[in-house]
This record gives C-alpha cells, structure tokens and sequence, in this order.
C-alpha cells in the first residue's frame, strides 16, 4: 500500500498530486519546438482510418464519465469531429448504430470496471475501434483496446477519483490536439499555442491549491448544509457535475450539478438560503464565446440574489463582479475556456474533502462505494 506522505487522508494528497500528474501525462507526449502532439505509437490507428471518421462516442462511468463529457467539447472545438457520451452502463440499451467510421472511446481509472468493458467489447463487435483511457498498466480494458493511451497520475488510492480525472481531462485534450492536427484541422500556430497552454497547467495548478485554506473555512461553515447545487456552463459544465459527486461520494450531502443555462427551467424555484448554490463563473477574457457565457452566468447570480441564495462562486483572478455578487469567491488562474474545468475542479475536491473531514467520515473509504465496479 503506498504511503500517505504525510497526508491525513489519501484523497487530499492525491488533491495535491495533481501538477506532478498532470506533467507525467503531458510532457511526454508534446513536442513545443515543434507544436504538436506525439501519440501515434499509442493510438494505433491509421491517420488515414482518424480522418475517415465521422464521430465519436465517449463511453464510461462515474467520475471518466464527466471527464468524457469535457472531451466532447475538445473534439468538437478543436477537431471538428460530433462527440457523443454514454453512461457505460446504459450503452447496449440505447444500442447505438455504430460502425467502423465511428471511434470508441472509453474512459476508466481502474481499467476494469465491468460496464466499461462490456460496452467496449460490444463496440468492437459491432466494428468500431477503441481507444481506452485508463490509469492503470495492463487492466483489462487497456488489453482489449486497439490503442491505450496511459494517464501517469500514479497510484489512485482514494475511492473518491480526483488526480485521474484532471489526468483523463488533459489526455483527453492531446488526442483532440493529435486528431486536429491529423485531419488538418488546426494550424501549426495555434497547435503550438494549445501545447504552451498545456505545458502551464501543472504551475496553474500547484497555484491553485494556494485555495486549500479558503476551501477549509467554507467547508466548516457549510458542512451541515444538506442540499448544495452546483452550475456551470459548456465545458464548466462537467466541472459542475464533478464537483456535486466529490461531494455525495465522500460526504454523504445531497448535491446536483446541472447547466447553469438549464437551471431557470426548474430548479430555480428551489433556491433560497438553504440551498448553497456553486455557480462556476470563470472567463477566458480572450474568448468571445467564453465572454457571453460569463456574462449569463453574473446575470444569473443577480437573480438568485434576489432568492436570497447563498452563491459560492469559482471566478478568474482579479475579477471583481463576481467577488462583489457572490457570498464566497476562490480565484483561479487565468486559462483558456478548454482548459479551465481542470483548474477549477481542484478547489471542488478540496471543499469535498474538507466538508468530508468536518463531518467526521472516513474520507479514502466512503460508505457503500468500491474504487471499481466489476460486476455487472
Ligand atoms: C466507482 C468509483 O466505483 O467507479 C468512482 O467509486 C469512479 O470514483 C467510477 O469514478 C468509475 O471507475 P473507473 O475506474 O471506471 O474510472
């Protein structure tokens, strides 16, 4: 059993694991003299198959599943590529007419959760290639893959998944990088600049766990909330999602991610004080998509101010509307609109595990969870 170097829990040093992991995974696989990506000898498929695709489905479960829903912004944005994702367990019911020209993808830290490998066993049978995402060497989704690519976040002890999603969230971002550049879909310049902004992430995120301290006082002020909802909008989204398992896996409190943009449609009419709200409000100020989406999401705060709503809300350093809108506000480096929902997850695991320790529970071994489902 590795050590906890010192940690209380394992789940908190996997937390700050995570800019070691994320360089691991990364700087293998980029080259910046050259902008771009290195993974062929991974994904072996033929450029020639990767160009004849027409799309792609994201298939796994619980936290891979929500990075597989950030990876369909990436394919989408960068490769210009229709990305779909499927909760493993449900893939053979909703018995997808997929082919050769459709790519599989599935995602699993463990390499052996039982609905992840029988939904790729049922994509190869039905003449789709794999590629599988995993954290461990030799699991038996990677074996049964047509091309594995590796996260190297190390050892994942902790039940609760933290350092192998951001790790499956930046892999996921090399191979829409390496399909773009196959399918000639992004100039040599802007791949370069996509590979600066990943060679960043690891310091961008050593800096954000600088909040650990900001996340431990809200935890001891909101831990006997029993209801929390989190929002976020386009590849925030996924964060949102994230952000409310980390904390119904390890704390026991009901929590729901939902669109930001989704939420007037209903659960607005339940927010008031007892329901903390987690709006995800960075902005990429160089992105105008990334603008509008940010000024929906202050409007938004606006209006469950007036539901007096208790907002925790994740903003981009030196922004002051939102700091002067939200009850609580933790900043988080600047970064590109794809990039982002791996910063802003650190401060989300951080918070789930300081509401974790408040409550007293059992952090690296939550309750009636296994750190992989291998039976059906
Ligand atoms: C659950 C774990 O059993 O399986 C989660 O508790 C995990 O943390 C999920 O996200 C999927 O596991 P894997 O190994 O397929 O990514």
């Amino acid at each position: 059993m590795p050590d906890k170097n010192g940690f209380p829990h394992f789940m908190l040093k996997e937390i700050f694991e995570q800019p070691k992991a994320l360089k691991d995974t990364i700087a293998p696989r980029i080259s910046l003299q050259n902008g771009d990506v290195r993974i062929d000898s991974e994904v072996r498929i033929s450029a020639q198959e990767l160009r004849a695709l027409r799309r792609i489905n994201i298939v796994a479960s619980g936290t891979s599943r929500h990075a597989g829903l950030a990876g369909q912004y990436m394919f989408q944005d960068l490769a210009h590529v229709f990305a779909d994702v499927d909760y493993a367990s449900e893939f053979e019911y909703r018995n997808a007419p997929i082919g050769p020209e459709e790519l599989t993808i599935v995602i699993t830290q463990s390499g052996e959760t039982a609905d992840t490998m029988a939904a790729q066993r049922l994509a190869h049978k039905k003449g789709s290639r794999s590629i599988a995402i995993t954290n461990v060497v030799n699991s038996t989704v990677a074996n049964e893959a047509d091309g594995v690519l590796y996260t190297h976040a190390g050892p994942e002890i902790s039940i609760a998944s933290t350092k192998a999603f951001t790790a499956q969230m930046a892999v996921l971002f090399l191979l829409a990088t390496y399909l773009a550049q196959v399918r000639e879909q992004l100039s040599r310049d802007s791949s370069r600049r996509w590979i600066e902004e990943l060679t960043a992430l690891p310091e961008k995120t050593e800096a954000t766990l600088r909040c650990a301290g900001t996340c431990r006082e809200l935890a001891d002020r909101y831990h006997r909330f029993g209801d929390f909802l989190f929002l976020g909008r386009a590849a925030h989204y996924p964060v949102a999602m994230d952000g409310a398992l980390k904390l119904k896996e390890v704390s026991y409190v009901h929590a729901e991610g939902y669109p930001a943009g989704e939420a007037v449609h209903g659960p607005k009419a339940i927010i008031d004080e007892d329901l903390p709200v987690v709006m995800i409000a960075t902005c990429d100020a160089t992105d105008q998509g990334s603008k509008v989406r940010y000024e929906k999401s202050v409007s938004d705060m606006r209006a469950y101010k007036k539901q007096n709503a208790r907002i925790i809300a994740l903003a981009s350093e030196g922004d002051k509307d939102v700091a002067q809108l939200a009850d609580h506000t933790i900043f988080i480096p600047q970064a590109p609109e794809l990039l982002a929902p791996i910063l802003e997850m650190v401060p989300l695991q951080l918070f789930a595990y300081y509401v974790a320790v408040a409550k007293g529970l059992d952090v690296d071994r939550p309750r009636n969870l296994v750190k992989a489902v291998t039976q059906e």
